[in-house]
């Protein structure tokens, strides 16, 4: 139907102009990135980490701020790490302006490894590559460089300079030493706002709040959870009603008791209970049955993967709190489930919390963290 609303629900991407809540910490983490303040943002995968902060990113450059930002996660290897930085850097600190691409190219070719860069013909942004079969001290050498730039950039601008690197965690698989290096280089750098994004907690963890890694008490440390559902409902309402459907609050409510805020999710869901609503119409019951079971057939292969790749042990676990989010470690929550020992089953519980399939809530008991899998399971195994 030509002129009819698209569906306004997103997910797998991050999201900027589609915002539910995270007010406080939109204005904390802006205020740092403005203050020169190092930050650590912990989460889980998909609840919104980078959407926030590249939305925080949108706000500081407003205010003059140059913003780079690097994910880690597109990188296999150092230099293909060292060729995303160059491209981030250049494009967002060193030339942003059309005028001042003379001067930072100057910059890049000073560079331990001078790097060949070539124009993307489709939208005119310049590549870095730094070609192979170099030794690891002048891909290190390169590195550290770089990451001197912005720092440079910074003083000879008198502007303030942003440096955002996302799945943070990362860093250790490329190269253990990876973090002694950049700590090395940041801590010199006090014209530089540097945001770590990361998930995998353990790893998290351990790069900052270990006594023994580069990292650690380098940055103020922040947690973002789930939306609560009373912020996330108006946002849902309104976008049904914007697009010519309506939501009644029951079945919202429903909804986000299934997800419980999980941004990802959430979006998920009522991305598919929109595409089930016609116009004009209202979501019902009903319909929010049909969205749920159509996304559980599109995540199926996802969760097989993730179900193929669990131990007996770890499967039986996951089952277990699946039904019933609680304490696996206590003598009566194994009897109930018919658990392993609590030794064995702490195992499988740390190998879970480390996939990020389950978390540790406040109240010290778990639940399955990992949005539909529980409802999957409940299907899978009955
Ligand atoms: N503030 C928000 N409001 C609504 N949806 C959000 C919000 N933040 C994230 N999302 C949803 O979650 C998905 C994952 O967000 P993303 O920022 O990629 O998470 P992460 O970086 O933590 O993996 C987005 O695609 C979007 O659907
Ligand atoms: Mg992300």
């Amino acid at each position: 139907m030509p002129g009819s609303p698209l569906n306004p629900f997103r997910f797998g991407n991050v999201v900027i102009d589609e915002f539910a809540d995270r007010e406080s910490e939109l204005a904390e983490v802006e205020a740092d990135m403005r203050n020169g303040q190092d930050l650590v943002i912990f989460a889980p995968r998909r609840l919104g980490k980078s959407s926030l902060v590249l939305k925080a990113a949108a706000g500081v450059r407003k205010r003059k701020a140059l913003v780079a930002y690097l994910n880690v996660m597109t990188a296999p290897n150092k230099t293909r790490f060292a060729e995303r930085l160059a491209a981030a850097i250049y494009s967002d600190v060193a030339a942003p302006k059309a005028k001042l691409r003379d001067k930072a190219l100057a910059m890049f070719q000073g560079l331990q490894i001078a790097p060949t860069i070539t124009v993307d013909a489709m939208d005119g942004h310049l590549g870095f590559s730094f070609g192979i079969g170099h030794t690891e001290a002048d891909v290190d050498r390169t590195i550290e460089m770089l990451l001197e730039l912005p720092a440079k950039i910074a003083a000879e601008r008198g502007q303030r300079v942003v440096l955002i690197v996302d799945e943070f965690q990362e860093i250790v698989d490329l190269d253990p030493d990876f973090p002694k290096l950049l700590r090395s280089v940041f801590q010199g750098q006090p014209e530089v706002c540097h945001v770590y994004l990361g998930s995998k907690r353990h790893v998290m963890r351990d790069l900052f709040s270990d006594a023994n890694e580069p990292f650690w008490r380098s940055a103020k440390q922040m947690e973002i959870g789930l939306i609560p559902p009373d912020l996330f409902g108006p946002f849902i309402v309104r976008r049904f009603r914007a697009t010519k459907k309506e939501l009644d609050q029951d079945v919202c409510d429903q909804l986000l008791g299934i997800t419980r805020g999980h941004p990802y999710a959430t979006q998920e869901l009522c991305y598919s209970l929109w595409e089930q609503t016609p116009f004009d119409g209202r979501a019902d019951e009903e319909l929010l049955a049909r969205a749920m079971e159509l996304v559980l057939q599109s995540e199926h292969a996802h969760f097989s993967l993730v179900w193929d790749g669990l131990a007996a042990g770890q499967r039986v676990l996951l089952e277990a709190l699946a039904r019933e989010p609680g304490r696996p470690l206590s003598g009566d929550y194994r009897d109930r489930h018919q658990l392993s020992p609590a030794s064995s089953t702490q195992v499988a519980l740390k190998a879970l919390v480390d996939r990020e399939l389950i978390e540790r809530e406040e109240d010290g008991g778990y639940r399955v963290m990992e949005p539909f899998l529980a409802e999957w399971l409940a299907d899978f195994v009955s």
